[in-house]
């Protein structure tokens, strides 16, 4: 039986209370269970990311691999589906899937991520190649991000108007402007929906490889906002900060074949959704604490830099 890591275990309970302590319970049963059924081997130390554990296997037909069960959660539903769509073309193959039990078997690539790489630029453009490769054809019964952007407005008008003292209300314009004018149609392209650099995996197949997706249909730009946002700390650290979110604009764009006004919009509205976000958590439970709060700040700061074009 596997253990699972303890501090998955924290994040699981912390996050779903009793019903993720009763599946934490059954998760080493479930993965002996598909161990055996899909005929693999535990291979090494079971790793885990913020919603599923991930245990390295052998199976004698592909050799290294790797079992991913996912917490029953609904935004866990259409990661296959992209895995099955992309056939292994920028992302992971994947080998089974047991949809009822959240689980996939997927090819297994090296452990360093596109995050620990030093060179920002590097960074976004391998993060824009990848989006291009994923950009296909959506296939049918995915969610649509076009349908998340009346619930999106609404928030943004409802967060806003609840810190109409600490933020521009010009930023959060812009951003119902974008996505009025982005959200509410857009391309019918498979978008991976969370591609940070730690998404991003080495590989020998192809030098980078995409895991954990959501699996969205709509515009491939929703995820260059995605990588500017993961990209905060990095620029945060930055000589020159305009400078650094326009580049970092520009080489993702270029490497995804995407017009750069539309990343930069895209990733304005994300800006101001992770400043009201931010705003929101400390109002709410006033202890977010000094980091948070340089975080916001910080967040609020791109969200202007990201208005005009660099
Ligand atoms: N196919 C894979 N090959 C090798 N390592 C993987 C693979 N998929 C995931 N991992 C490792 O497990 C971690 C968590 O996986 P991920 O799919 O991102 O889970 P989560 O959905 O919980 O974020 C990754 O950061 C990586 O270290
Ligand atoms: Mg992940």
């Amino acid at each position: 039986m596997i253990v699972v890591p303890e501090a998955f275990v924290r994040y699981t309970v912390e996050r779903e209370g009793a019903a993720g302590a009763a599946w934490i319970a059954e998760l080493p049963g479930i993965v002996d269970e598909l161990l055996e059924r899909w005929g693999c081997v535990p291979d090494g130390a079971v790793m885990h990311g913020g919603v599923g554990v991930v245990v390295p296997v052998r199976r004698r037909a592909e050799g290294p691999a790797v079992l991913k069960v996912s917490y029953p959660h609904p935004g866990n539903v259409h990661e296959p589906d992209g895995f099955a769509a992309w056939g292994g073309r920028g992302a992971v193959l994947l080998y089974e899937r047991d949809d009822e039990r959240f689980a996939m078997l997927l090819e297994r690539v090296r452990s360093t991520t596109l995050a620990e790489l030093e060179g920002g630029e590097e960074v976004a453009r391998v993060a824009g190649r990848i989006s291009r490769r994923l950009a296909v054809p959506a296939p049918p019964g995915l969610p649509r991000l076009a349908d998340q952007a009346e619930g999106w407005e609404e928030q943004l008008r409802k967060d806003a108007a609840q810190v109409a003292h600490s933020m521009p209300q010009r930023l959060v314009d812009a951003a119902v402007a974008t996505v009025r004018e982005l959200g509410r149609s857009q391309p019918h392209s498979l978008v991976h929906g969370d591609l940070h650099p730690g998404n991003i995996l080495r590989a020998d197949r192809e030098p980078w490889l995409a895991v954990d997706p959501k699996g969205y249909v709509g515009d491939p730009g929703y995820d260059g906002g995605t990588l500017l946002k993961t990209r905060a700390l990095a620029f945060l650290a930055a000589d020159d900060v305009r400078k650094a979110i326009h580049h970092t604009v520009d080489v993702f764009a270029e490497a995804a074949e995407l017009d750069r006004a539309r990343v930069r919009r895209w990733a304005q509205f994300r800006a101001v959704e992770g400043a009201l976000w931010g705003h929101r958590h400390r109002f709410r439970i006033a202890r977010g604490g000094a980091e948070l709060a340089r975080l916001t700040a910080f967040a609020e700061h791109m969200a202007e830099l990201l208005m005009e074009p660099g």
